[in-house]
Parts: C-alpha cells; sequence; structure tokens
C-alpha cells in the first residue's frame, strides 16, 4: 500500500502508524483515538490485527473500498472486523465466528455499527450460512485449523462472485515440526481456484503466520 498521509480509503496513515476512520471516538479493543481534521482515527493496532501488520510490512495491495461486501472466516472480538466495518462504511461484513465467548463481545460491536453482520457458524459448514450472505466482493479468512486451506476453497467456491481474498496461513496449526517455507509452499499448492499475488511474513508481529494476497484465477 502506498504510504500517504490522508487518504480517500478512511485510512490515516502517519509513519509506520495506521488509522481508521471512525463515526464515534469510542475505542473497541483499547486503542487509542485521535482527532484530525475535525473527524476521529482509531489506530490500527499491528499487534493486534494481522491486516494491519501485513500493510505494515509492504502489503502492496488494497482491496477494501467504501462499497465492499466482506465475508470474513474467523471474526473472534471483532478487533480486524472493526476497522474493516470503519472502511467498508457502505458494505457489509459478513463475519463466521464458532466460538460463543468471543462470539458475544462480537455481538456487542455490532449493535453499534450498522454495517456488521455477526454469523455464529463452524466456516467448514458454508451451507449453514450461504443463503444470508450476499455478493461477496472480498474473502478474508484467519483461522487457525490444520485443514484450514479447505476451509478457504470451500469458501471461495460457493461464493464465486469474490475475486479477492486475503488469507492468513498459519503454519503451526498445520504442522509443529515441518519446515515452515515447506508448509506454506504446500498449503499455496493446494488453493484451488485463486492464485497468489503477494505473501507477506508477519514477523516480527506474529510469528509463523503469512498474509496471502489471492485474485481469482
Ligand atoms: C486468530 S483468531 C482471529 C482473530 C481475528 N481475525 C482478528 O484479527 O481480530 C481465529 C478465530 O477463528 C475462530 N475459528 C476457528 N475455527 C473456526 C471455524 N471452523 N469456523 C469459524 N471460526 C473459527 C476461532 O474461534 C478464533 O476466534
Amino acid at each position: 500500500m502506498k504510504l500517504s498521509t490522508l487518504d480517500s480509503r478512511r485510512i490515516y496513515i502517519e509513519g509506520k502508524k495506521l488509522y481508521t476512520k471512525s463515526d464515534t471516538a469510542r475505542s473497541v479493543y483499547g486503542e487509542v483515538t485521535k482527532k484530525i481534521s475535525g473527524s476521529y482515527y482509531r489506530y490500527w493496532n499491528p499487534k493486534r490485527s494481522k491486516l494491519s501488520a501485513a500493510f505494515i510490512k509492504g502489503l502492496k495491495f488494497f482491496p477494501f473500498s467504501e462499497t465492499s461486501n466482506v465475508l470474513y472466516l474467523g471474526a473472534s472480538t471483532g478487533t480486524t472486523v472493526s476497522h474493516l466495518s470503519d472502511i467498508c462504511v457502505l458494505g457489509k461484513i459478513y463475519a463466521v465466528e464458532l466460538s460463543y465467548e468471543p462470539f458475544t463481545k462480537l455481538l456487542s460491536l455490532a449493535e453499534n455499527r450498522t454495517n456488521i453482520y455477526p454469523i455464529l457458524e463452524d466456516a467448514n459448514l458454508v451451507e449453514r450460512y450461504s443463503f444470508f450472505v450476499e455478493n461477496v466482493d472480498i474473502i478474508y479468512q484467519d483461522i487457525s485449523q490444520r485443514n484450514q486451506i479447505q476451509i478457504f476453497n470451500n469458501n471461495a467456491d460457493v461464493f464465486r462472485e469474490a475475486r479477492k481474498a486475503l488469507l492468513v496461513i498459519k503454519i503451526r496449526a498445520i504442522s509443529s515440526r515441518q519446515n515452515e517455507e515447506e508448509i506454506l509452499n504446500k498449503a499455496i499448492s493446494e488453493i484451488d481456484d485463486f492464485r497468489v499475488i503477494q505473501k507477506v511474513n508477519l514477523v516480527p508481529y506474529d510469528k509463523a503466520n503469512y498474509m496471502l494476497y489471492l485474485e481469482r484465477k
């Protein structure tokens, strides 16, 4: 991503710090908020969000716009979801999370934001939420499971209108022993219908995790 200061993507960049434009000064996960030119901006902490870390580590592509609809798999409490909600103000963030505990926080977040649609489901069972999810532009996945690539392929197969994706590869969820590079290459070779445009190693913000930017073949 080109680092400019204040841009039309609802992002503010200050050196290596990213902020997203928010409608309120309310903090979501303890992050600092600041007022710039009369608007509120929330610090996008790279230690808490792999997407912020990926941009700081040199991810060149920014597929999100104000109107993007995002299918987010592995939403947890909504840390990264909240920043996408700031950016895609006129779009929809379909946030799928399996565990009840983080989901309760995600629900509270969605109460204050009209563009977050929380879904308490297993991302392996696409048929349980596909009827509810419409016009996906971008798939974002951050799921720490051994079959993470299969989960991605299954969702990509159902939401065929999605042309772009961001996929976190969690190396140690696939194998705790094998060489990192080998696991990454094997995982990439198993991605069905998307090609890898860029891969970003998230160290030092995240160990043994990579962010892949993908486009449909
Ligand atoms: C590392 S956390 C995600 C953090 C989040 N992406 C963020 O940046 O704010 C991974 C989440 O995936 C969820 N998860 C694991 N397996 C899942 C599945 N099969 N379907 C949906 N969510 C799943 C976990 O419960 C966990 O909350």
